[in-house]
Formats: C-alpha cells, sequence, structure tokens
C-alpha cells in the first residue's frame, strides 16, 4: 500500500533562514495533519518551472517570499481580492490544474495587532516607516479598521507618493519623508516596514513621533532585538514589538487555506520564539 503524504513547501532565493517549515510542522502536529513542509530554494529565473513542477508532482500548495512575492502573482489563475490589493502573492493552492493566488501578510499582521496584542486600530493615527512591498500589502487591511489617519514615511517620498495615491480611495492616507516634521501628529502606532535592518541599515527615522502612548511594531524579526526595535525602545515608547506573531499569523492563515482547519497560534508561537 502506497501511503501519500500531502506536499507543501516555501520557495524563496534565499531561503535557508525561513521559520516556515517549523511553523507548518508545528502546525500540522497540532491539528494531526498528515502533510510534509519542503524548504525549496528557487532563483527568480526558475521560478515559473518549480512552481510548475511542485504542482505537477502532487504539489498541494506553497508558501512564496522574498523576492518572489509580486513575479509569482502572473502564475495564478485566480488571485484574492487582497492579493490583488497587495500587488504580491504569499500563498499559492493548487487545484487540479488551477493555481489560486492569495495573500496572508494582511491579515497576519491584523491578527497579531488586534488580538495577540489588544491594540485597537480604530481613530487612531499610524505611521507606516517604508514604502516598499511590504507596506502595500499592509495599507488596505490598516485602513479597513478605520483609523483617524494614516501616514506613510518614506526615504524616496515619489515613492510615499504612489502609495498614498493609490490607496486613497480607501482612507485617509498621505505621505511624506522621514524628515518632515511629524510632531504635529500624535501617533498611537508606527510600523516599520523598511527593509533597512536586514541589511544592518540605521535610517533616519523621525524620533518625535514618538511618545510615552506610542506603540511600535518592526515587520521583521530577529533573535536579537532588530535595530528598529531598539531605537523604538531607546526613544520612549510604550511598547516595542517585533514581527514573530506576524509571521505565525499569516502562516495559521496559509494553513487553513489549504487544510481548511485554523490551529492555535499562541501555542507555536511560543514554541518558537523558545527554540529560535
Ligand atoms: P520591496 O522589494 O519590498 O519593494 P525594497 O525596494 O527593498 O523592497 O524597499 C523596502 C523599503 O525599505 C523601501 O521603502 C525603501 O526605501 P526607498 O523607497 O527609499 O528605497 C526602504 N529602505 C531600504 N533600505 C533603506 C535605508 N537604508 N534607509 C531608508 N529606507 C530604506
Amino acid at each position: 500500500m502506497v501511503i501519500s503524504v500531502d506536499r507543501y513547501g516555501v520557495m524563496g532565493y534565499p531561503v535557508s533562514h525561513s521559520r516556515s517549515p517549523v511553523i507548518h510542522r508545528l502546525f500540522a502536529l497540532q491539528t494531526a495533519q498528515n502533510m510534509q513542509y519542503e524548504l525549496l530554494q528557487v532563483p527568480p529565473e526558475k521560478l515559473e518551472s518549480a512552481v510548475r513542477q511542485f504542482q505537477r508532482t502532487g504539489g498541494k500548495g506553497l508558501n512564496v517570499t522574498v523576492p518572489h512575492k509580486s513575479e509569482v502573482a502572473r502564475l495564478a489563475d485566480t488571485l484574492s481580492d487582497r492579493a490583488r490589493s497587495a500587488g504580491a502573492v504569499n500563498t499559492l493552492v493548487f487545484d487540479n490544474d488551477a493555481i489560486f493566488g492569495d495573500n496572508t501578510d494582511g491579515v497576519g499582521l491584523m491578527r497579531d495587532l488586534q488580538q495577540n496584542l489588544g491594540i485597537q486600530l480604530e481613530g487612531i493615527n499610524i505611521l507606516i516607516l517604508g514604502a516598499g512591498g511590504a507596506t502595500r500589502g499592509i495599507v488596505q487591511p490598516l485602513l479597513a479598521a478605520n483609523p483617524a489617519s494614516l501616514t506613510i514615511a518614506n526615504r524616496t517620498l515619489s515613492r510615499a507618493k504612489g502609495l498614498a495615491d493609490h490607496f486613497g480611495a480607501y482612507g485617509p492616507v498621505t505621505a511624506c519623508r522621514f524628515e518632515d516634521d511629524l510632531s504635529k501628529t500624535e501617533f498611537q502606532l508606527i510600523i516599520n516596514a523598511t527593509s533597512a535592518g536586514l541589511k544592518g541599515e540605521m535610517p533616519p527615522y523621525p524620533e518625535e513621533a514618538i511618545t510615552a502612548s506610542t506603540q511600535c511594531y518592526d515587520l521583521s524579526y530577529g533573535l536579537n532585538p532588530t535595530p528598529f526595535s531598539q531605537w523604538a525602545a531607546t526613544h520612549g515608547a510604550a511598547r516595542s514589538v517585533m514581527g514573530w506573531g506576524m509571521l505565525v499569523e499569516q502562516a495559521a492563515e496559509s494553513f487553513n487555506l489549504w487544510r481548511g482547519t485554523r490551529p492555535d497560534t499562541a501555542a507555536v508561537l511560543k514554541q518558537l520564539i523558545i527554540t529560535a
């Protein structure tokens, strides 16, 4: 008798640092799912053939990470609204010959902010640092929670303006530079969505935007505090959190799309941070 195991995996380049295999194996154990989850290092020029081969050989679904998130959207036969709005896909579901592309990053962040951290988003002023792909994926879900304002600050003003224009129909979004005077607005939440920390760089983040009631959230995470989370703590933020929770929550949403069951994220988050 041949016992077949449903195959999933994460494609990225590089990908060896990814925690997704550990997270999905913990989810599978917890929910008693018979599945395997692989780490797949795929350079950009091989993305399409690797996805098609994975599908052809019985793969059921994939996570897609840096640098493939926008490119892989082209391979999907259908996209969810949230993937289309984010202009990026982090989850593929293979259903016979069809490929469905979704993006669970935004909902992952929202769950971590609202449910795990208990942050009330309605009526607050939010500042996002950075205007790249990560920002693009979180603006619409944040606006859907009805903040009073959302400001996108970026080193390159034109990119922040581009996103503010693009998402302006969904709520009050404005764009500025890090150097602009941000002291007139009291920000209750600052989210770092730049990739500066990953490269060991420290942009001139706007110190005056932090007050004693500001919560700071870094989409990046690490074993040690990230440069942004250190900066936030040093400048007196009420709380400074790294994006481990978003990582686990976006994974849970992908897992639910594939397996139709939602794992308990709190247990996995705890285990992940302890064993990281
Ligand atoms: P993506 O592929 O997700 O778009 P990216 O192009 O690397 O990623 O951009 C990520 C974000 O980090 C951008 O907002 C980028 O600022 P610019 O638009 O000015 O390039 C920001 N970023 C990266 N390194 C930075 C640094 N050293 N200082 C300030 N911002 C930085």
